[in-house]
């Protein structure tokens, strides 16, 4: 089969980095299903790994969590699907990923794709809505009569954030402060449902100020967490909780301790890698999130459609998304015969 892989961690900018292979189409076997894929997204942990993650042996290396497609072969354990179903997923960190025309995933992490998108659509949202839904129902806890609460999203225009303005929006009555620093980041989010936009180029203590918002309960951090982390001491309210989920080299908890501040990580990759007994929660949230879609609760967040799957495609994918400006999910369809 068709793949993109590499061998040694380098700058996108070499064509090494990201490099068009031919592999062994991999088997189905126990809970796992073989999935033909159609349409893939990228994420910031894609870059990441790429450029940071030393490869282990002489194997090609394939990245990619985010995947739409259909249903080739199931493993003798697997009961939640037949062959020819259309599914989605993120998958797994510790396995080869989604950059190929075959990937194999166990069915507990793989929901069904919502029949109204296309392919490519759908594949910008199973990572980002994982990882919204995660954070803010299994670690905020964030409830549904919250009428007179506010959460602040932070880096809310990109791809994860995209995703959780409308769960957010649409799954609970909070107030909803979104920050962009673009006027394209800025119209995006009130798309999506923001209340509020203020700008994280600013002081966050000083946007709330000029705007009167309320202290908010809530806090998400999905980028710049360790730069804005004394603003968001000051801004929280008391007893408030907050969350992030980038890669802080350090982050310090003892701030909060005045305003009994709560801290909660998300990591969608949890579940998967530690074969956590709730592991199938993932297979009910994609599911969830798939007739939000369909009922017409929710929209995708595709921002950019590349083209199809190849090496060259894919490394421009990778050096957008390093500029830190992507605004909803970049999306790839495909693979050229
Ligand atoms: N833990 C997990 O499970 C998990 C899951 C997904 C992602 N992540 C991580 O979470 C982070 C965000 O992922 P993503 O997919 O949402 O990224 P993304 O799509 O690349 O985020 C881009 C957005 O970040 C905003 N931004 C840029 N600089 C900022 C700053 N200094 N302060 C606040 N916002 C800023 C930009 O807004 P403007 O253009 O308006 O400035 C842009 O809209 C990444 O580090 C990713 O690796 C973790």
């Amino acid at each position: 089969m068709k793949a993109i892989g590499y061998k040694e961690n380098l700058p996108i900018e070499d064509v090494k980095s990201l490099q068009d292979i031919e592999i062994d189409t991999p088997k189905a076997i126990g809970k796992d299903i073989l999935v033909e894929i159609k349409a893939i997204s990228v994420n910031p942990a894609d870059y990441k790994v790429r450029a940071g993650m030393p490869v282990e042996g002489d194997d090609w290396k394939i990245i990619g969590w985010d995947a739409t497609g259909i249903v080739k072969e199931v493993g003798d354990d697997v009961t939640l699907f037949n062959v020819g179903d259309e599914v989605w997923y993120a998958g797994d960190f510790t396995r080869q990923g989604s950059y190929a025309q075959y990937q194999v995933v166990d069915e507990r992490i793989v929901g069904k794709k919502p029949s109204s998108l296309s392919y490519a659509e759908a594949a910008a949202l199973p990572l980002t809505s994982l990882t919204a839904w995660e954070m803010l129902f299994d670690r905020l806890e964030v409830a549904n009569d919250d009428a007179s609460k506010s959460i602040l999203v932070i880096g809310a225009a990109g791809g994860v954030g995209s995703i959780l303005v409308q769960l957010a929006k649409k799954l609970t009555k909070l107030n909803i402060i979104g920050t962009a620093s673009r006027e394209e980041t800025t119209d995006w989010l009130k798309e999506l449902g923001a209340d509020s936009v203020i700008n994280h180029k600013n002081k966050l203590s000083e946007e709330f100020e000029k705007y009167k918002l309320p202290a908010p309960d809530y806090i998400v951090s999905l980028n710049a967490t360790e730069q804005h982390a004394d603003e968001i001491v000051k801004v929280i309210k008391p007893q408030g909780k907050f969350g992030f989920i980038d890669d802080p080299k350090s982050f310090n908890v003892m701030p909060f301790k005045g305003k009994a501040v709560s801290t909660h990580i998300e990591l969608m990759f949890t579940r998967s890698m530690f074969q956590t007994e709730d592991m199938i929660e993932q297979h009910n949230i994609l599911n969830e999130v798939s007739k939000l879609i369909d009922n017409g609760t929710i929209k995708t967040t595709l921002g950019e459609n590349i083209g199809t799957i190849n090496a060259e495609h894919m490394r421009k994918a990778h050096a957008f998304l390093e500029t830190g400006k992507a605004k909803g999910k970049i999306v790839l369809e495909g693979f050229q015969d």
